[in-house]
């Protein structure tokens, strides 16, 4: 098959990086935004995301001698990379770009494992990588590029895994990197549709296609703060899962039944329950203060202090989270992921319906939520939000994890140069940085690609 126009550039410039050898396969996998539902994957409850134009893309050969070899498109920012398959493969130092590309072959390593091959049968590859997804941004540039890896290593290896399947399977392969993220940026990475927002639900991963209204935009603006998946913004998510996990015990003791998972299957396992319910009772059992001590946090279990870290504070890479300078607050997360699972069911109905105008309150809503209970939004996120709210957008909130990153907003296509405007002249100008680079127009976008060129 031809080269299509996006990779020909790359196509080009893989040939004149590995030895004027040609790629055998081309990949995309795009980055995301998250329209509503936020933190709530990894409690068992939906998130509504669509994929966006920007992408990683990938020129790929196979390698016989089990090598992976990276190059980057950019190799200022991200230099060469070479590992051999194995089973484990260990990861490079903590926030090497090289370990979501580990992330993604690990996994698919032990799936061929799972397959009756052997590590030694297995193709490598030769990668050149590109991307276009503003990284550290909460647009799921690493995502992008743990599913691009893993779909260039199926690609070598005539693997064909199924989407749903794969989606699940990457969701995993993340946790590699320390993450205890959920599934939601996989999934629409891998199963997104042009035009189409997913109404994505976990546990099992089920998604229900809704179509975006054509004449209406997603503004998407670029905070400047950066929201690094690795480091203090790596703790500050994995705190929440973990403040998320001790709710669900503590309601179980309260609701007398044995703690499950998550959030949501205590929800289905108590219909009866109101979501203010629920967060009644944790009021009773922990008082009006927010910020639990590990000494209190431990008493409430009536376990020590030392029992009370293995048991809670243990993230997904084995090592114990810091205990917080401000305690655990169990209460207000708890309200959040309740309240906002509520807003994205509602959500999802008034997209299929076209209330658009209702669409964007609960947008607005859950920004509040995301600040005030959760935490997560920042100064320049609030500014955001605030601007294009006030230049005519429908609704606006952060996306993505948060702490940094960036605002979206809905809005109807006659008033997006209202908001660039509004943005440009009440944040881009007096930062000095140019709003052309930090604000994109998106709607649906495909999600990822492989293709066989050659
Ligand atoms: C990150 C994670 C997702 C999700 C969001 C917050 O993007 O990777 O799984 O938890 O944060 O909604």
């Amino acid at each position: 098959m031809a080269v299509c126009d996006e990779f020909q550039g790359l196509a080009e410039q893989f040939s004149a990086g590995f030895g004027n050898r040609r790629p055998a396969w081309l990949v995309r996998a795009p980055g995301r935004i998250n329209l509503i539902g936020e933190h709530t994957d990894y409690n068992g409850f939906p998130v509504m995301p669509m994929a966006i134009n920007r992408a990683i893309r990938m020129a790929v050969a196979p390698r016989d001698d089990g090598l992976v070899e990276l190059k980057n498109a950019d190799g200022s920012l991200y230099g060469d990379r070479r590992f051999a398959l194995s089973d484990p493969i260990a990861p490079y130092a903590a926030a090497d770009w090289g370990n979501y590309v580990k992330a993604g072959v690990q996994s698919l390593v032990e799936l061929a494992l799972s397959q009756g091959r052997a590590v030694g049968e297995l193709k490598g590859m030769s990668c050149l990588v590109a991307g276009d997804i503003p990284p550290a941004a909460g647009l799921s540039s690493s995502t992008a590029l743990v599913v691009a890896s893993a779909l260039a290593f199926s690609a070598v290896n005539d693997m064909e895994p199924d989407r749903r399947a794969m989606a699940e399977r990457m969701a995993e392969a993340e946790h590699y990197v320390g993450t205890q993220g959920g599934g939601m940026d996989q999934a629409v990475c891998l199963l997104a549709r042009e035009g189409e927002v997913l109404k994505i639900d976990f546990f099992p991963l089920r998604v229900t296609r809704v179509a975006f209204p054509r004449d209406y935009r997603i503004v998407a603006a670029h905070s400047t703060v950066r929201a690094q998946k690795t480091g203090e913004s790596l703790l500050a998510y994995n705190r929440r899962v973990l403040e998320c996990r001790m709710a669900v015990c503590l309601l179980a003791r309260e609701l007398g039944v044995e703690p499950p998972e998550r959030l949501a299957d205590l929800a289905s396992a108590r219909p009866d329950v109101a979501p203010e319910g629920m967060v009644g009772l944790l009021k009773r059992v922990l008082g009006r203060r927010e910020g639990l001590s590990l000494g209190r946090a431990s008493a409430l279990f009536g376990i020590q202090p030392g029992q009370f870290a293995q048991r809670f504070l243990r993230m997904a890479n084995g090592r114990l989270l810091p205990m917080p300078g401000d305690g655990l607050k169990v209460v207000q997360r708890c309200r959040h992921v309740l309240s906002e699972a509520a807003r994205t069911e509602r959500a999802a109905e008034c997209l299929a319906c076209g209330d658009l105008e209702e669409f964007g309150r609960l947008m607005d809503e859950s920004h509040r939520s995301c600040a005030d209970d959760y935490e997560i939004s920042c100064y320049e996120l609030d500014q955001l939000v605030a601007l294009m709210r006030g230049a005519g957008a429908l609704g606006a909130r952060l996306t993505g994890a948060g702490f940094g990153g960036f605002a979206i907003a809905l809005a109807h296509r006659d008033r997006v140069e209202a908001i660039t405007h509004a943005l440009d002249t009440g944040f881009y100008k007096s930062r000095r940085v140019p709003r052309t680079e930090n604000v994109f127009v998106f709607q649906p976008a495909p999600g990822a690609l492989r293709q066989r060129v050659g």
